[in-house]
């Protein structure tokens, strides 16, 4: 059955859901995490999986999780057990949602912390700290910076509660205007970056780093973490785009946004790797050396740049837009889902899903100092909830939800909600969704874990 409008309102126009949706996908997700995992994951080859995940896995999981959020207009929890009633399937469906809301606390825990470094960040840049800075400086900065759990703590509650007002205020106000005129900014300011990389810094060698494929550096975990990557990056798999698409018009185009959210991503992705791995080079710095990549190599680049005072300012301004835009679409599934079920206004319910993921980031905090000795398969807190979700729970939650539309539903329900008129398009996408993308995802699982 198709529904008109959800009780959570409806996006302006397809142009808002496009900026919105794209807000979610671009975000600490393309300029911190894509750069350091490339760095760590040797280079070309990696990227070439992730860009063949973004496109045949990526790109008709999109288009999935919209069609199936448009049609049951409502969280992804009561979303999918609608449709799997309407489709006369089990009610269990409804726990593919609920896998969703986990992921969601989980990423957004973290995701709070690493952008209150992003916040931490504009001041420094602002007060001239980047100024002559070499790698060795730089590092120092970014070590001082994360073995101080007070500031982090203080850094990580600020952008919650930053978060958490914008989704008390529901979809339609606040989030539309920054995502209009921020985003373009953003992309405008990486390209000045890039600018700067062919200038000053070793441009070809952070070129070739990128997009010269060495299978040899290829293990199976790799594997799996570019297409984790995939799915972090495009905000799949958890209901995030999901319930985005709850609030689509009912005659926008799928294809065709879904087309544009995901070369915007991936276009930010790359200009990020080429203005950072030039950086990287020409400082004589380690691409593998982790999170605190970025945090290292900008402020070098900016301490030296003419105008790099303002630039560095408003360069760490953006990526905070950025990745609040994210943030927000990250706490919207839960905050919906207690809204419609517990009959909490948005205020409470932003109140409640902050506090749980703020709660849950101090493990984040920690893991950088005091914990940093804990591990669990030689990875700290931080590391076994970026893992769990990335590579694991994003990764089911799309291959359930390609199921779900490729083999559960009916064909014609898909058909109708999607609206794809040439024959052929939508053959490709069904033939994507039905096929290639859950079996790539789990030929992916098989190698990760060894038996293939
Ligand atoms: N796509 C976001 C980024 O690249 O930073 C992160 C994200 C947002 C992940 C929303 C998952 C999600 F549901």
């Amino acid at each position: 059955m198709r529904r008109d409008v959800s009780i959570h309102g409806q996006w302006s126009s397809k142009l808002v859901f496009v900026l919105a949706a794209t807000g979610s996908a671009v975000g600490l997700g393309n300029i911190w995490r894509f750069p350091y995992i490339v760095g760590e994951h040797g280079g070309g080859a990696f990227v070439l999986v992730y860009l063949g995940c973004i496109l045949l896995i990526g790109l008709p999981i999109m288009m999935a999780e919209i069609l199936l959020g448009r049609r049951g207009r409502q969280s992804p929890i009561n979303t999918m057990s609608t449709l799997a009633r309407e489709e006369g399937l089990s009610r269990s469906w409804g726990l593919l949602g609920w896998l969703g809301v986990v992921a969601g606390f989980i990423i957004l825990s973290y995701y709070s912390v690493i952008a209150g470094w992003a916040l931490s960040y504009v001041f420094r840049a602002g007060a001239g700290s980047f100024i002559g800075q070499d790698a060795g400086g730089a590092q120092a900065m970014f070590e001082g910076l994360v073995s101080d759990p007070e500031r982090l703590l203080a850094w990580h509650t600020i952008f919650m509660v930053m978060t958490m007002l914008v989704v008390a205020r529901g979809v339609r106000s606040g989030l539309e205007q920054a995502v209009r005129i921020l985003m373009p900014a953003l992309l405008l300011l990486l390209v000045l970056m890039v600018g700067y990389a062919m200038a000053e810094g070793h441009f070809m060698e952070g070129f070739r780093f990128m997009f010269q494929p060495d299978f040899g550096r290829l293990t199976g975990n790799s594997v799996l973490v570019a297409m984790g990557q995939a799915f972090f990056t495009l905000s799949l798999g958890m209901g995030a785009i999901m319930i985005y698409g709850s609030y689509l018009n009912s005659r926008a185009s799928i294809a065709k946004t879904s087309a544009t959210v995901v070369g915007a991503d991936t276009a930010v992705a790359i200009l990020a790797g080429l203005a950072i791995f030039p950086i990287v080079f020409a400082s004589g710095l380690e691409p593998g050396q982790g999170p605190g990549l970025i945090f290292i190599t900008l402020p070098i680049a900016f301490g030296q740049m003419p105008g790099g005072l303002l630039f560095g300012t408003v360069f760490f301004v953006l990526l905070i837009v950025a990745a609040w835009t994210s943030s927000i679409s990250i706490m919207e599934p839960a905050v919906a889902y207690l809204v419609e079920n517990r009959g909490l206004h948005r205020i409470g319910a932003a109140a409640v899903v902050a506090g749980v993921a703020w709660l849950l980031g101090i493990g984040t905090v920690l893991s950088f100092n005091h914990w940093s000795g804990y591990t669990l398969f030689d990875m700290t807190f931080f590391d076994v909830a970026d893992y769990l979700t990335s590579n694991i729970l994003l990764p089911l939650g799309g291959f359930l939800i390609a199921i779900f539309a490729g083999w559960r539903m009916t064909e014609r329900s898909v058909m109708e909600e999607l609206g794809i008129r040439q024959p052929l398009l939508f053959r490709t996408w069904y033939y994507l969704v039905r096929f290639v993308a859950p079996i790539g995802i789990l030929l992916v699982f098989l190698r990760a874990i060894g038996l293939i």
